[in-house]
């Protein structure tokens, strides 16, 4: 049975959205965050790295700079052709695999897998995240961790802005945002107006609170889950500005 698309099927708005998603400053954000994440996974030399929903390969590249065995799954071509390019241009040796994260598992393939950069909680179905959890600790060896990095509620709570508006490279791009009846997340609009046009795209995206995230990954099996502000072990506390969650098999 063919399942019902959903926002992030939609190519255009990956295609529309990646100069302000993927601009030259959030790759340097991603070479100056690869130390701290390999500190955090504990990961010994090789270790073998799954790079869930990796888009153009950020993280992708960067692990495997330092001698790790990637793999990068994502679902838009777009991204994947931009990753594959990076790695050849470098002649890193990276698996790029398209697949949709519910779907993809390997058993005991991996000592870690990311989730980087909010990608996560893209479906309408609560137990679809729960899914991706089961199927992230099936891929994982023994002892092997999963780390999620997410906009946190209690962030987004704090900092909640009903709009805001900003000028990139000649192009305007417009967001607005409402919180969902019980705070089960936010009900996005992102418009883009790019040499007088006007594309707009809606979007909901399911929000964790550190307790929230850190349930979820127990109630799919991890042994231990541990919860930070940031991937320096920051704690996550009233002045935490990413939900940083590491899950133990
Ligand atoms: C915000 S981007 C983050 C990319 C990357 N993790 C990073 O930090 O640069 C979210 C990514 O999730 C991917 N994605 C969205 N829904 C997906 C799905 N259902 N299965 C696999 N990938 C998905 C998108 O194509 C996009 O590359």
């Amino acid at each position: 049975m063919k399942r019902k698309t959903q926002w992030f099927d939609d190519d255009a708005f990956w295609a529309m959205f990646k100069p302000s998603l993927f601009g030259e400053e959030r790759w340097q954000l991603a070479a100056r965050d690869a130390e701290p994440l390999v500190k955090l996974l504990c990961l010994k030399p090789k270790a073998g790295v799954l790079d869930l929903c990796c888009g153009p390969g950020r993280f992708c590249i960067e692990l495997a700079r330092r001698g790790f065995r990637v793999t990068g799954v994502d679902r838009t071509v777009l991204y994947l052709a931009e990753a594959r390019r990076r790695a050849k241009e470098e002649k890193l040796d990276v698996e790029f695999v398209r697949q949709d994260m519910r779907l993809f598992c390997r058993p005991r393939a991996f000592d870690a897998c990311i989730n980087m950069f909010t990608s996560f909680g893209y479906f309408d179905d609560p137990a679809d995240d729960l899914k991706v959890c089961r199927h992230v600790l099936r891929s994982l060896r023994p002892g092997g961790r999963f780390l999620i990095q997410a906009a946190g509620k209690e962030w987004l709570a704090r900092n909640f802005q009903p709009s805001d508006w900003r000028e990139e490279a000649g192009n305007f791009i417009l967001e607005e945002r409402k919180v969902a009846p019980g705070w089960t997340g936010l009900e996005n609009r992102w418009v883009l107006i790019q040499n007088g046009k006007v594309s707009e795209f809606r979007f909901f995206l399911r929000v964790y609170s550190g307790v929230e995230l850190r349930g979820l990954l127990l109630r799919a099996g991890f042994a231990r889950v541990d919860v930070y502000g940031g991937l320096n072990a920051e704690p996550y506390d009233h002045n935490a500005r990413w939900l940083v969650a590491v899950g133990r098999k």
